[in-house]
């Protein structure tokens, strides 16, 4: 989007550009001139490579050195100082030699004339030619790219960039890098027609089977999917971090050239080979290569070389082959007559960069074993929160393991394969098996007895130990999705027991108080190992009872997503019950959008960041997660930030978890929070996907705006922000409403997207209201076309107030942003 911005003002520059030329003849440079952008970053002139007498026409960029552009590569002028480039008579781009042949054009063929055609270098490094008439562009060198990829340019899964063929010479060498896998697009450098090094699969932010891909990239490349088109576009941009550019070199390598201000040279400041483990498929098909390991490639699990004497002499290419049969093929040859064999199971490899060709499916993390349990070419799957399930078939190549980052990849093998991984030991392991089982059936024992011990109301304080039993089913507790919840899932939650938190948070110390949640306060936590944890102790008097506590730990429990809060664990003793998160430095949004003193440091890049992001975490939660999630209580104070101001919807505690054939459900209890609540859930209690769509459209004009939806509560006027925004917006004035220190020409336009984004959102019938998914798209501008707003529910505070009964209203005069419970709706 800052894009967008910035090529609006690049073609406002052009037009200025044209009026000064039109008017003089014929642009032209000759071998010993030079034109120099704007910007000062990049220069357009003849250049003669290292070690060579040829004569090329290119870009570079600070340093002559640094070529990131030649037009003709492949047709040098020898031994000819008396080049020009300029514009022919058919007004395409040409080079021209000494004897005034054309050795490289433009050569677009409907370019209206000489006289109307004019060409510049544009401040990101793009050659020009354009119709000075209309201001359109003819030809850009963007379009055409050589071995560079620069900021702002959109590169398409149509093109490629293609290395020189010695650092000295620009001709075509054999390598190039281009997208590849449309479906979970990922980049490529290829060695001709062999792929040389692969990315992994993008998943939204960065690719997955890059180690280091950190912090530092997320946001900085982006993916447009066209879908009429059928390809897949990629741009990106380092805004914050001076001029940056990715080249091909000629041995194949991809670089992250940095240009160093204090030093005034070119660094690499990354590269895609590191180790020969970055070879795509190094190690064979089946062979995993661990760059720190000696030797660096082994078989997976259950594998062995195909060919061992070439194994030995480190020769990987042939790679693994399985073991033993699987017990599904086996099944299939005898014509499943042989049912009684332990079937097939999964081994799990951690951080590792999956292999080379996932199929993708939709699958939730369950499903997707599932599927692949169930059909036998199916040979393993990774669940990747951001992508979805990805299954492969065939052959696993290209699999590294990373220390840290990278995905878990389960790879099928027979049941003999399974937890037996070291065959010589198998005797001990027997041995080890019986002592294991013996101290487990004693641990349980003990453990049942302490937990009738601690289900006696009298010495339950003595005795705090979690119970689990208890937990499981509830008395009264109605709810299905504790059902949904296995064993297995509620013991991978780690449960800590009060001491402990007592501890962490040095026995609730005020000091230690972070906010004031819907249901208790919020403290900050450090555990023993020095990891930092939020804790929510939930009040005793609050609202949320047993079932609000369990319903957030099983709703919770099931999430993943950058854009959700993460559950560490949870302690449930006697009356206490409290929730551990991830801790949050930054607190909450409410804390930096409404405080005067800190919304400067929200600009509109990070405040458009946060709404994408609450945006896709709802949309993961209404439709991604499988389970269709009502979170009902969605406000700025519920949305945390993390270090990098990520936000992190939190607060399940009002969540609804619906079978995907319901699409809304009525209820007793209205709860959620003034000001965000849909009419039709205010009045009638009838909630839906679209309740949370009002709540997210009435975050989004608060977080554009700058102020809380119930700010105006003592004006004259009594209009409430979606009121006062309606009435601007009609009036085409809104842009007097939005947050001063968010506001800037530039950003205008995807400003006033967003508010009517905003206004859809919040609009009185529900069924207008876009889906979450409409939105993302909406915001991504994959959806050019918005359809315009009808008036929004709630313009008079009033009406809103009219929702709540008088004893409630005071309360909420005095607490703005706290959750209600128990309203009843007439
Ligand atoms: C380029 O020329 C320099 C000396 O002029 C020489 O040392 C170097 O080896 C040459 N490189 C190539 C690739 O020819
Ligand atoms: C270019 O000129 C140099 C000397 O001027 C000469 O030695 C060389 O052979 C010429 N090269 C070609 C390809 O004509
Ligand atoms: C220019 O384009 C025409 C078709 O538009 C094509 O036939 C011709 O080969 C092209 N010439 C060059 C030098 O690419
Ligand atoms: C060039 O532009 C002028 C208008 O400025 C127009 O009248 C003329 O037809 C154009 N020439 C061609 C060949 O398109
Ligand atoms: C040339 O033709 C293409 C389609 O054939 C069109 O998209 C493009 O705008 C035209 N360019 C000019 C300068 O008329
Ligand atoms: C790279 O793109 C050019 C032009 O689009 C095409 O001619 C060439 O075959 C491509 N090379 C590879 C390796 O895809
Ligand atoms: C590229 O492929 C060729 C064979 O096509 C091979 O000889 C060469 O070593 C490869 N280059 C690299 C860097 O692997
Ligand atoms: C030009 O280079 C400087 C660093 O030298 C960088 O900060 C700036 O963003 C660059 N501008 C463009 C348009 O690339
Ligand atoms: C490695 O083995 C393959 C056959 O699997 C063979 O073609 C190749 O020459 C061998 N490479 C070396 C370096 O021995
Ligand atoms: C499986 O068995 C049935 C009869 O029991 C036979 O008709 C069928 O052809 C067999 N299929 C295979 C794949 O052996
Ligand atoms: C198993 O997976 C393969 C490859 O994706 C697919 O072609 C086949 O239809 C699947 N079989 C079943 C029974 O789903």
């Amino acid at each position: 989007m800052g894009l967008l911005c910035k090529y609006n003002n690049l073609i406002l520059v052009l037009n200025f550009i044209t009026l000064l030329l039109c008017c003089s003849s014929s642009q032209i440079i000759k071998d010993s001139e030079t034109l120099t952008s704007n910007s000062g970053n990049f220069t357009l002139g003849f250049f003669t490579p290292q070690n060579s007498t040829n004569r090329y026409v290119g870009i570079w960029s600070k340093t002559q050195v640094f070529v990131i552009w030649v037009a003709n590569r492949d047709q040098p002028l020898i031994n000819d100082s008396l080049g020009v480039l300029t514009i022919s008579n058919d007004g395409n781009l040409v080079v021209l030699n000494g004897q005034k042949d054309v050795i490289w054009s433009s050569n677009v063929s409907n370019v209206s004339s000489k006289t109307n055609s004019s060409f510049t270098l544009s401040d990101y490094g793009s050659l020009v030619l354009m119709d000075s008439t209309t201001g359109n562009t003819i030809w850009e060198s963007f379009d055409h790219p050589s071995n560079a990829l620069l900021p702002s340019m959109k590169f398409t899964s149509n093109m490629n960039l293609t290395s020189w063929r010695t650092p000295f010479d620009p001709l075509i060498g054999s390598f190039s890098f281009s997208i590849e896998r449309l479906k979970i697009p990922e980049v490529f450098v290829w060695n001709k027609t062999r792929p040389y090094w692969r990315s992994g699969p993008w998943n939204g932010q960065i690719f997955i089977g890059i180690q280091d891909m950190g912090t530092r990239y997320l946001n900085g490349f982006h993916f447009e999917k066209d879908s009429t088109r059928g390809t897949v576009d990629l741009s990106f941009r380092v805004d914050d971090f001076g001029l940056v550019i990715y080249a091909l070199n000629s041995q194949g390598q991809l670089h992250e050239n940095s240009w160093s201000i204090e030093k005034e040279e070119w660094i690499v400041t990354w590269t895609n080979h590191r180790s020969d483990c970055d070879v795509y498929g190094f190690c064979g098909p089946f062979g995993i290569c661990n760059s720190k390991g000696s030797p660096i490639c082994s078989c997976l699990e259950g594998f062995e070389p195909r060919n061992k004497q070439e194994w030995n002499q480190k020769n990987w290419t042939s790679g693994c082959v399985r073991k033993t049969v699987l017990q599904c093929e086996i099944a299939k040859n005898q014509n499943e007559s042989k049912n009684g064999n332990e079937a097939d199971g999964f081994l799990k490899l951690n951080t590792v960069k999956v292999p080379d060709f996932a199929e993708l499916s939709f699958d939730e993390q369950d499903e997707c074993k599932n599927q692949c349990l169930m059909n036998c070419s199916c040979i393993a799957y990774s669940y990747d929160a951001d992508i979805g399930c990805m299954s492969w078939n065939g052959k696993l190549i290209d699999i590294q393991q990373f220390q840290t980052g990278g995905s878990d990849l389960n790879v099928r093998v027979p049941y003999a394969e399974l937890g037996i991984s070291d065959k010589g030991h198998k005797g001990t392991i027997v041995i080890i098996i019986s002592v294991l089982t013996g101290i487990i059936i004693i641990v349980i024992i003990a453990a049942y007895f302490i937990c009738m011990r601690a289900s006696n109301p009298v010495r339950k304080k003595q005795n705090r130990i979690f119970q689990f039993n208890k937990i499981v089913k509830p008395e009264g507790y109605t709810n299905n999705a504790i059902g949904e919840l296995s064993q297995e899932k509620l013991q991978e939650l780690l449960l800590y027991n009060f001491e402990k938190l007592a501890t962490a948070t040095n026995n609730f110390d005020l000091s230690n108080k972070l906010g004031q949640g819907g249901f208790g306060p919020v403290y900050k936590g450090i555990l023993q190992d020095g990891k930092e944890i939020a804790v929510k102790r939930l009040s005793r008097s609050s609202g949320q009872g047993l079932e609000e506590f369990m319903n957030e730990v099983v709703v919770i429990s099931k999430l993943q997503h950058r854009n959700l809060v993460r559950l560490l664990g949870c302690c449930i003793e006697g009356d206490e019950k409290m929730l551990m998160y991830e801790y949050m430095p930054n607190r909450s949004l409410d804390a930096y959008v409404f405080d005067p003193s800190r919304n400067k440091l929200l600009d509109w890049e990070k405040r458009f960041n946060i709404i994408e992001g609450i945006a896709r975490g709802l949309l993961y939660l209404h439709r991604d997660s499988r389970l269709k999630i009502i979170h009902r209580d969605l406000k700025a104070s519920n949305i945390l930030l993390d270090d990098e101001l990520n936000p992190k919807i939190s607060d399940f505690g009002m969540a609804r978890i619906f079978k995907v054939s319901e699409d809304h459900a009525n209820t007793q209890r209205v709860v959620g929070t003034y000001g965000y609540m849909a009419p039709e859930y205010a009045m009638q209690g009838v909630f839906s996907d679209k309740s949370d769509v009002f709540s997210f459209g009435v975050l989004l004009i608060e977080i554009v705006c700058g102020r809380r939806n119930s700010s105006f509560i003592e004006s004259e006027n009594a209009l409430t922000l979606l009121g006062i925004a309606w009435i601007q917006w009609k009036e085409g004035n809104i842009l007097s409403l939005i947050e001063p220190e968010i506001y800037d020409d530039c950003h205008q336009k995807n400003i006033l997207r967003c508010i009517h984004i905003g206004l859809l959102c919040v609009q009185e019938s529900a069924a207008e209201r876009p889906t979450m998914a409409a939105v993302v798209s909406m915001l991504n501008s994959e959806i050019m076309d918005i359809p315009p707003a009808r008036q929004p529910a709630f313009l008079l505070m009033q009406n809103m107030m009219n929702t709540v009964s008088s004893e409630e209203r005071i309360e909420l005069y005095s607490n703005n942003g706290l959750s209600i419970t128990n309203i009843h709706g007439r």
